[in-house]
């Protein structure tokens, strides 16, 4: 498209949960539903940009015009996204990946015997980070799901990702995390704005409105 906030810009968004393999029939992931990153590859690309949205396991069904690349562990994840970063503008990082991955997954299923089961889990890449390194990379977005102390360990994200903007958002047995409402409080180098609950859909598009303004800062 050659109208609109993010005309002729491309765009990778990572979204939705990542799966870590245990044994062929189990894995550890987290509560996330793709909404919040779908609802962003939604608004980026109805704002004209070309989107790619990486995804891991979800229920949801692929916006408008957005080329989708499904993937499922964090390791694929990475190799995706790194695989389709040529040439981008904004990185956003909406995905709850996982990380760390079970260090030695089983080929066959696990069977029931000891009182105690040891799993040992390794460090899985950093995306975000890894992509906010870059020399000459895109505009990075990452998101913080906190349980607590939202601003303290936004800020830290950011700077310790060295990440140019931060969505905060609580997340916890009720919020954040499969629902449709959620509320961000958005952090970057010199300043903040905080977006108040609404929808993720409506969420996203204000989002990509403040991404907007401090991309043409950097
Ligand atoms: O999918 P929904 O149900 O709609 O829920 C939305 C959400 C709560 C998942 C979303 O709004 C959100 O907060 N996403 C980020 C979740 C997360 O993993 O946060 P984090 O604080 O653990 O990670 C910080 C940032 O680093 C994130 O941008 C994450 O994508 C990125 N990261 C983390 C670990 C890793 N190995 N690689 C990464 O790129």
């Amino acid at each position: 498209s050659n109208t609109g906030l993010f005309a002729g810009q491309k765009v990778v968004v990572t979204a939705g949960p990542t799966r870590e393999a245990v044994d062929p029939v189990r894995f550890i992931s987290n509560r996330s539903s793709g909404k919040m990153g779908f609802a962003l590859a939604e608004a980026f690309a109805a704002e004209g940009a070309k989107v790619v949205l990486v995804s891991g396991p979800v229920n949801m069904a692929t916006p408008a015009g957005v080329q989708r690349v499904d993937v499922v562990s964090a390791l694929q994840m990475h190799e995706a996204v790194f695989d389709h970063l040529p040439g981008t503008d904004v990185f956003a990082g909406c995905a709850a990946v996982a990380d760390y991955r079970p260090g030695n997954p089983q080929q066959q299923k696990i069977k029931k015997a000891e009182q105690q089961l040891e799993l040992t889990l390794v460090k899985n890449p950093d995306i975000l980070a890894e992509v906010a390194a870059l020399d000459d990379g895109p505009f990075t977005l990452g998101f913080a799901a906190e349980t607590r102390k939202l601003a303290e360990n936004a800020r830290i994200k950011l700077v310790r990702k060295s990440v140019d903007m931060i969505a905060a958002n609580l997340v916890g047995e009720n919020r954040g995390f499969d629902m449709e409402g959620n509320a961000l409080l958005v952090l970057w180098s010199d300043g903040e704005t905080e977006l108040p609950m609404q929808s993720k859909k409506s969420l996203a598009r204000e989002l990509i409105q403040v991404v907007a303004e401090q991309q043409v800062r950097k």
